[in-house]
């Protein structure tokens, strides 16, 4: 936060990125990973003093450990002096702005940096994210809910309460294990078809995961909040969410030269490419974006 009454210098402030965190949540995601700041330096880099980030490390500081606090104080995270206190800092705890997330998780990707920070579900299939839980680098937060309220500027001064949703990405482990899901549902071809352009099969909720189906199949992306890695393979996204993210599944061919920007694709839309549709397709109709994941043998 950049103080609920400042805005940041030189830079149009996006309402939408306006969602300050409420103090419940932080201290809800928290608690599971308090081992992990003793003698640690922690960075609030999207941060005022008015945040309930600032407040909950500065009221936590000594329970904690903590060894520094750092926060932003109305800096850009990609200006000089912000980058300074990032390499000084050993985690980074944050509600970044929505607009500018994929930037942002590059760079503390980029610095090598411990993080918690919370992000919008879809964020997931950002090609930096995705890859980085792929690797089991990063992890989704402990919190069981894709959903939470933030206080928003009303626009007379004010705040109203507004339900988001949210999700905390976190390097760090919260402790907290992913159950094996159950699996009730029968593989059969008419519920399950085959993708036009990916050689794996359609499955529309997570809760329709056939128990019995061996080969790839495309889930929601709602799968990566449940997804146990014993359990399943990740095996990769739809290619809309970036060249070469599918694994060789997709049909077509990627274009090596499509727009990459710290290392992240920036489109995220179904898109065509010189080798055809990247978002998945059953009989020639799009279905939304798809994971693809394979059972393990037990
Ligand atoms: C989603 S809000 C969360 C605010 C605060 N971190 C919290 O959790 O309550 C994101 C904040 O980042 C600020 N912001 C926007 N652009 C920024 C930038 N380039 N660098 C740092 N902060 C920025 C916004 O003004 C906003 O206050």
């Amino acid at each position: 936060m950049i103080g609920r009454n400042k805005c940041l210098n030189n830079a149009k402030k996006d309402i939408d990125d306006e969602y300050y965190t409420q103090m419940v949540y932080i201290e809800d995601e928290l608690k599971h990973y308090k081992r992990h700041f003793k003698g640690k330096v922690v960075y609030c880099s999207c941060d005022g003093p008015e945040s309930n980030f600032a407040k909950y490390f500065k009221r936590e500081y000594d329970n904690l450990g903590l060894k520094g606090l750092n926060i932003s104080n109305g800096l850009d995270f990609r200006s000089p002096e912000s980058v300074a206190m990032l390499e000084q800092s050993d985690i980074v705890v944050t509600n970044p702005p929505y607009s500018l997330f994929r930037l942002f998780f590059s760079q503390l990707i980029q610095h090598k940096k411990q993080f918690l920070i919370v992000g919008s579900f879809t964020g997931v299939t950002y090609r930096a994210v995705f890859l980085s839980m792929q690797d089991g680098v990063v992890m989704i937060g402990a919190s069981g809910s894709d959903k939470a309220a933030f206080d928003c500027p009303d626009g007379k001064g004010g705040f109203i309460q507004k339900v988001a949703p949210a999700i905390w990405f976190s390097t760090l482990d919260s402790g907290v294990p992913v159950k094996y899901l159950e699996l009730t549902c029968k593989y059969n071809a008419k519920d399950y078809p085959k993708y036009d352009n990916y050689d794996a099969i359609n499955v529309n909720s997570v809760k329709e995961i056939p128990c019995d189906y061996e080969g790839v199949m495309g889930v929601p992306i709602t799968v990566m909040r449940v997804l146990n890695r014993e359990q399943f393979e990740l095996i990769g996204c739809t290619e809309d969410c970036g060249p070469g993210l599918s694994a060789g599944l997709w049909f077509g061919r990627s274009n090596p030269n499509q727009s990459v920007l710290f290392g992240e694709y920036t489109k995220c839309n179904t898109d065509v490419w010189n080798g055809g549709t990247t978002g998945c397709m059953v009989d020639g109709v799009n279905i939304f974006k798809r994971i693809f994941i394979k059972r393990r043998k037990r």
